[in-house]
């Protein structure tokens, strides 16, 4: 999400046709092939059908097709955590699980300090990754990494009957640094005991917390720039915090990737503001949690409040904290093997509300490329390629100490971003972010942002214009991608645009609430068309690319499913009660050998229609089960209801979200977040997640670890 902190302002001014509207040709065009298939689409198809036969020979004729061996469940909504027939669910390290002494033992009725939640796990548990110690145990026992995406400050602060001056006036000083350190990343040991049980491992030298205050540097094209100069880092090295780190991804060097997503709203400002930063949303009045209202209490250091209030005041940079919104929208690299390492923000992926980052399929000596997306109505997917070329030598050698980061200065530092244009005819094209780009007019990018030809820092800073003036496609808002390790095709879910219109219309340009200008914006509100018939896209879908093998800049693309209620009149991927899903969010391709996998899909879902039937869910489904060019709107058709099963539902409230399974497939991971009255017993250590509780509790966002009984693979 999250649902909650989501900014629903159309902050793309661009006139650049959006992705509903290709998708709608693309989709009559395959309406018209019904009837004989054009020259072209056989082309396209053949690559289709040509992937698949390579693949088929590739896995042998023995290969045995991979299977989901449960029950889809039936929709619940329910306080507790459902799981298939045969497994089970253990709740872990829920949100004030102390991660050494310094934290204090959970208790519902005790209040969280600023010193205890800088010791413990923090809150709203989002995307995850696990780093192994040895390869002999990565199965039971490695470092978690794992996002905490935002607050709830009604459970935050429960004891003392909700949080002080939410909305106005001044929070005091405890307030707000406890929700600072509330945020952020947490690196903890868990491990697997003989019993079964999974728990964390407490005073683990790994152990640690990034929060929204932790000092982090600043790398690549950005860094050293006057565009991220401040009072506290006059020379623009450095910054201090990460903010609402919402999906993860992770390097084949051994590193965390954090990724900054809805950070602007907590910032404010109440003077002139950047273009960038009104293109990216900055609340006008009051940051989110109004953190800069504690600015001058007598026990602020180094301006800890006052720089979340980025109005401009003095002569200069060096004299307000103007600039300190330019130090986030990053990518962020932790090393989570060495517990005193820094933080990195890798400027050179771009800044805007980042959602995740996905490393692509990696080829010896090939760039390393990451794929990524921007979590906001009509907003673009992007992919990052690094100059250098990959070297196994610098693959991650756990448990040997060295300096992970050099490595990923070397592939994150230097490399070319791309935005993603979707053509109708299945195609796509990167477009290149540098200064030197070419522009549609013909003019340099530079120019036509009006920069210095040669100001990188520049186009990154200002990177959704950049994307803007190369014609990108926008999005329904792109969340979470995964890759299939082996062919390399990306899959991203594109979660819902629920302010779509009936119609084109040229829509006020707003900025969180505070309307700007109306701008002469022709798709700047994604128009209904033959494929999203309903004003409302509420249902989302997942999108699927491959590369070109012959341009290094194109692509092909067509829609793998589209989420709907069953019994809805538009339901482009034939849904049924059994796997009806909406607003596709977290997704992971779990790669299980002879080319197969299962692609697990996560959601976040507002709708009505499905919401009414279920909770948050995970689905499952094997892609090499699914036909593919049978011409229909997606991969995921009426003929394939039995392949995309229900596999788990979260309790009330929640989100499900973050994902992972150990490399022997017999544990899955995944997170419950801002669930409204679970987990059930919080006095108890091992709490088995599919219990409800008999009373009210104070809900704790927490990772569950989903096993079967009989100790064999999940899912299979
Ligand atoms: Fe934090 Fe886009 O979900
Ligand atoms: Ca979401
Ligand atoms: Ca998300």
């Amino acid at each position: 999400m999250s649902q909650e902190i989501e900014n629903h302002s159309n902050l793309n001014p661009s006139t650049n046709e959006p992705f509903s509207s290709v998708m709608a040709r693309r989709v009559s065009r395959r309406d018209i092939m019904r009837g004989g298939l054009s020259l072209a689409a056989l082309g396209m198809l053949g690559g289709i059908g040509g992937l698949n036969m390579a693949r088929a020979q590739e896995s042998g004729a023995q290969k045995t097709p991979l299977t989901l061996a449960f029950e889809s469940l039936r929709g619940a909504r329910t306080d507790a955590v459902v799981v298939p027939e045969g497994y089970t669910a253990q709740v872990l390290v829920p949100w004030g699980t102390p991660l050494d002494q310094q934290g204090m033992a959970w208790n519902p009725e005790q209040e969280m300090t600023a010193e205890a939640q800088a010791h413990s796990v923090g809150m709203h548990h989002d995307g995850m990754h696990a780093f192994s110690l040895d390869e002999q145990n990565a199965s039971r026992d490695f470092l978690l990494a794992l996002n905490n995406e935002y607050i709830d400050q009604k459970a935050l602060w429960a004891p003392r009957g909700g949080p002080t001056n939410a909305d106005t006036g001044q929070r005091p000083a405890d307030e707000v640094r406890t929700e600072i350190n509330a945020h952020g990343v947490t690196i903890v040991r868990v491990r697997k005991h003989s019993d079964g049980t999974w728990s964390h491992v407490p005073g683990d030298a790994h152990n640690r917390r990034f929060t929204s205050a932790t000092p982090m540097a600043l790398a690549g094209p950005v860094a050293g720039s006057e565009y991220v100069s401040t009072p506290y880092s006059p020379d623009g090295t450095r910054t201090r915090g990460t903010n609402n780190n919402c999906a993860n991804g992770y390097t084949p060097w051994g590193t965390y990737l954090t990724c900054e997503e809805n950070w602007p709203e907590v910032f404010v400002n109440t003077g002139e503001r950047h273009a960038d930063d009104a293109r990216l949303g900055l609340p006008a009045e009051r940051g989110r949690y109004g953190w800069e209202t504690a600015a001058g209490n007598a026990s602020e250091r180094d301006s800890e409040f006052a720089r979340f209030d980025v109005t401009p005041r003095g002569d200069g940079p060096r004299d307000d904290y103007r600039n300190e919104t330019r130090t986030f929208g990053y990518i962020v690299e932790i090393d989570p093997y060495d517990g005193q390492s820094q933080a990195v923000k890798r400027t050179a992926m771009g800044r805007f509300r980042h959602e995740g980052c996905w490393p692509g399929k990696l080829v010896a000596g090939e760039p390393v490329v990451f794929y990524s997306g921007h979590d906001s109505r009509n907003e673009y997917i992007y992919k990052f390629v690094s100059d250098a070329k990959w070297d196994p030598a610098d693959a991650n050698r756990p448990g040997e100490d060295y300096d992970r980061l050099a490595i990923g200065a070397k592939y994150m530092d230097r490399g070319t971003l791309y935005a993603a244009r979707f053509d109708a005819d299945g195609g796509g094209e990167w477009l290149p972010l540098t200064p030197e780009a070419k522009t549609p007019e013909g003019r340099t990018l530079a120019s036509a942002l009006g920069l210095d030809a040669d100001d990188r820092a520049g186009v990154i800073v200002h990177t959704c214009s950049a994307a803007d003036v190369m014609g990108a496609t926008p999005m329904d808002r792109p969340e979470w991608g995964t890759v299939d390790p082996v062919s390399g095709e990306v899959y991203m879910t594109l979660t819902n645009n629920s302010d779509r219109t009936a119609e084109n219309t040229e829509p006020t340009y707003t900025n969180g609430g505070d309307s700007i200008e109306a701008v002469p914006a022709g798709y700047a509100t994604a128009p209904t068309d033959a494929a999203n018939p309903r004003p409302r896209n509420e249902g989302g879908q997942v999108i699927r690319w491959r590369e070109s093998a012959h341009s290094p800049t194109d692509f092909e693309w067509e829609i793998f499913v589209f989420g709907a209620a069953a019994d809805d009149t538009v339901n482009l991927s034939g849904l049924t009660e059994a796997n009806q899903f909406a607003s596709p969010d977290g997704l992971w391709y779990d790669e299980r050998g002879d080319g197969q996998g299962i692609l697990w899909i996560q959601t976040d879902n507002g709708y009505a229609g499905v919401a009414e039937y279920t909770n948050n869910q995970v689905l499952a489904v094997v892609p090499s089960s699914v036909s593919r060019g049978n011409n229909d709107a997606s991969v995921i058709s009426a003929d394939d209801q039995t392949q995309l099963k229900r596999f788990a539902i979260g309790p009330n409230d929640c989100e499900v979200t973050g994902i992972f399974a150990t490399p022997d497939k017999t544990a899955l991971f995944i997170n419950i977040q801002h669930p409204g009255n679970w987990p059930a017993d919080p006095a108890v250590a091992i709490q088995d997640a599919t219990r409800t509780a008999s009373g009210s509790v104070r809900p704790r966002a927490a990772t569950v670890v989903i096993q079967k009984a009989d100790g064999g693979q999940v899912g299979v």
